[in-house]
């Protein structure tokens, strides 16, 4: 198994994490829980160690459901999830980092997950009010008290870097968006890696399914999976043509080496970030064992600098007829 040990700890995890945000079963589509139960114990058996959640997937649906899964064998895993989104009185999504908040969803986390501890526990967004230093000196805390043992940030925006660099040490892991549909924050990641010393862990790495190769430009989505929207913009308009010719690069490289396009995406990533983590959601045992095909074996060189050229060519042209457009 392809494994490293995050930044600042003692965590030695695979380098594929299974994504906990289908599992939650909320706004994206129709998922079973037997079948994704299934997907974990087969994870575990396959030495896939590391498993990412967050108390606002399915409202806790999926924390409760990766706890069930992990009865018996929590030791086994490594858990990160996250903190910092809740609902309000009126049912709207609002930031909130706050000591009180923080001591009061992580119990209830540990509940779901029917665990005494965290791995690593993650800023899910910052709420812009609570002070990074205030949020680590709760975090601290609840470290003393064996509650979480590691802590990690998340969607990091370069305005961020600078706060962070005072307190990186107590820090492990950023995860962002990144992939070969999304490059948006492939700065902010290069700079959280090498000048903050973090573990890369990304996310979307999938382009939210469009770079397994299974959808195409006549593919629909039910209502309930939130795709269908336009803010989805990986599989609408131009965007989706641009991420098709993408698709169309994975799958060459893929009939030459017999992989799967979702195993060569997830690799593009693994290689073109060392010392990366790359999370995918996963509905099913059939999608985790595709993915597990990623590890083991690299890309060469030139592969991924002509999945690189196809992004970039791409976006210019994009731009390009954008700039068009608007003028
Ligand atoms: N920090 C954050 O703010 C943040 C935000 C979003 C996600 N995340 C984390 O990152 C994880 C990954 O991101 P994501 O779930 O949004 O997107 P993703 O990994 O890019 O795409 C996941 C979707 O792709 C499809 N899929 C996965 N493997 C497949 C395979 N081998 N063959 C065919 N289809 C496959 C599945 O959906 P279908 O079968 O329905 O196509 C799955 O739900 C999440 O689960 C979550 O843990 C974090």
């Amino acid at each position: 198994m392809e494994q490293i040990t995050l930044e600042n700890s003692t965590l030695k995890v695979s380098r594929l994490c299974f994504g906990g945000c289908p599992m939650g079963g909320h706004g994206w589509g129709d998922v079973s829980k037997a079948e994704v139960i299934k997907a974990v114990h087969s994870a575990l058996d396959k030495k896939v160690n590391f498993f990412d959640t967050a108390d606002i997937y399915g409202r806790g649906e999926s924390e409760k459901i990766l706890g069930e899964a992990l009865r018996g064998r929590r030791e086994e895993a490594v858990i990160a999830s996250k903190f910092g989104v809740r609902m309000d009185a009126n049912n709207k999504a609002i930031y909130d980092n706050s000591p009180q908040w923080i001591n009061e969803t992580l119990n209830n986390s540990l509940k779901r997950l029917k665990t005494d501890y965290i791995d690593l526990y993650q800023i899910h967004y910052r709420d812009d009010k609570t002070s990074l230093v205030e949020i680590v000196e709760t975090l601290e805390k609840l470290k003393k008290e064996e509650k979480i043992r590691y802590f990690g940030l998340s969607n990091l925006k370069m305005s961020d870097v600078n706060e962070i660099t005072h307190v990186k040490s107590h820090f492990s892991t950023f995860q962002n968006e990144f992939s070969l549909a999304n490059r948006d924050h492939e700065p902010v990641i290069f700079k959280s890696t090498h000048e903050l010393g973090l573990s890369p862990l990304t996310w979307g790495s999938l382009g939210q399914g469009i770079l397994t190769g299974k959808y195409d430009s006549q593919s629909k989505f039910d209502s309930n999976d939130r795709r269908s929207r336009p803010i989805y913009k990986n599989f609408h308009g131009e965007k989706l043509q641009h991420n098709l010719r993408i698709v169309e690069g994975l799958r060459n490289i893929a009939d030459q080496i017999n992989k799967p396009v979702s195993a060569v995406a997830i690799r593009w990533i693994l290689d073109f970030l060392p010392g990366s983590v790359v999370i995918t959601g996963v509905k099913s045992r059939e999608q985790l064992e595709m993915n597990e095909l990623s590890l083991g074996w690299t890309l060469d060189r030139s592969q991924v600098s002509h999945l690189c050229k196809i992004f970039n060519t791409e976006v210019t042209e994009i731009m390009n007829s954008e700039n068009i457009g608007v003028m």
